[in-house]
């Protein structure tokens, strides 16, 4: 089974987090499962950007990206060519390593405005 690992689960500075993930899990579904802090402002529904994750490595086994994640992806900051939406990217075969961008990490907390404080 492939490995996920969120380089920065809890935000700058965390210990990396690596989980199993079966084919076809996405990206956000495991960061759900384990407590990473990947934003998702539309629940996974391709609608927003808070999901963006920088793919650092595995990140040709993911699949190909499609036209609508592309355009998704115009409204993210910082957009890089390891660009992907956790909400669309699946694992494969691969183990995969992920850096969630700071746009996602601030999505997650303003999700949990009860958490702001105590999660610095
Ligand atoms: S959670 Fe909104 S596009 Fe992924």
């Amino acid at each position: 089974m492939p490995r996920l690992t969120f380089r920065n689960p809890h935000g700058p500075g965390s210990a990396a987090l690596t989980v199993d993930a079966a084919a076809g899990t996405s990206i956000l579904d495991a960061a759900e499962g384990c407590g990473a802090r990947v934003g998702h402002a539309c629940g996974g529904n391709l609608a927003c950007s808070t999901c963006h994750v920088y793919v650092e490595r595995g990140l040709e086994s993911l699949g190909e990206i499609s036209d609508k994640e592309n355009d998704i992806m115009d409204k993210a900051f910082d957009v890089r060519p390891e660009s992907r939406l956790g909400c669309q990217a699946q694992v494969s075969d691969e183990d995969v390593e992920v850096e969630i961008s700071d746009e996602s990490l601030k999505a997650w907390l303003d999700e949990r405005p009860e958490l702001r404080k105590v999660a610095r």
